[in-house]
């Protein structure tokens, strides 16, 4: 199923920097620090290939990888605070919205939330700027490993209840740990019916 090599296939830093919209693509939205990257490389199962860091603003392109022959993973730069000049920043939040809203083979969005920390009103208003834009959305959460299992059930029902006014939001919830590597079948298994 989630089969095949990936590779790392561009930066993109303009919306006519995108590759050929010829497959399905699935992107990785959160807030910086969130661990999108590990969490490709976690997916991919290849250590190194969407650079990742305790920098908050690592990733500050859209970057782009294959997972087999049919579909994209994409790595984006992430939302809130991040260590890099306000200029700089505002520039790649213009271009991470326009994204977000004007990808036509953009398949599914997987926004990241930090299990310790719950959903956070940027994160509201990445939900909603997917609402408007149609963009099927589900939640990941990252880090579990750092959050103690007495803990979950209070986090998992604010998430809920937050998630609840979001129309283009899956209900489904996938709990993640790119360190210790749980949840990581489950979110493969859920890419791969998107084929
Ligand atoms: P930006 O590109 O800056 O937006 O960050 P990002 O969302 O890509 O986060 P990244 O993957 O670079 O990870 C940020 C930090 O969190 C790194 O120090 C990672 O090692 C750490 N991290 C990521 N995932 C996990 C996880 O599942 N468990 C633990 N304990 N740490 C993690
Ligand atoms: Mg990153």
């Amino acid at each position: 199923l989630f089969a095949g090599e990936s590779e790392f296939v561009k930066g993109v830093v303009a919306m006519d920097g995108l590759p050929p919209a010829d497959r399905v693509e699935v992107c990785f939205a959160g807030r910086s620090n969130v661990g999108k990257s590990s969490l490709i490389n976690a997916l991919t199962g290849t250590k190194g290939l969407a650079r990742a860091s305790n920098t908050p603003g690592r990733t500050q392109e859209i970057n782009y990888f294959t997972q087999g022959p049919d579909i994209y993973l994409v790595d984006l730069p992430g939302y809130g605070f991040a260590n890099a000049p306000l200029p700089v920043v505002e520039k790649w939040q213009r271009l991470l919205k326009s994204y977000l809203s004007g990808r036509q083979t953009l398949r599914r969005a997987f926004v990241l939330i930090d299990f310790r920390h719950g959903i956070k009103a940027v994160d509201e208003e990445i939900m909603t700027l997917l609402d408007k834009a149609a963009v099927p959305f589900q939640v990941v959460l990252t880090k579990a490993d750092k959050v103690k299992a007495w803990d979950h059930e209070r986090t998992l029902a604010q998430v809920r209840q937050k998630l609840s006014p979001h129309p283009a939001a899956y209900p489904e919830l996938v709990l993640t740990s790119s360190e210790k590597g749980e949840g990581i079948s489950t979110l493969r298994s859920i890419i791969a019916t998107l084929e």
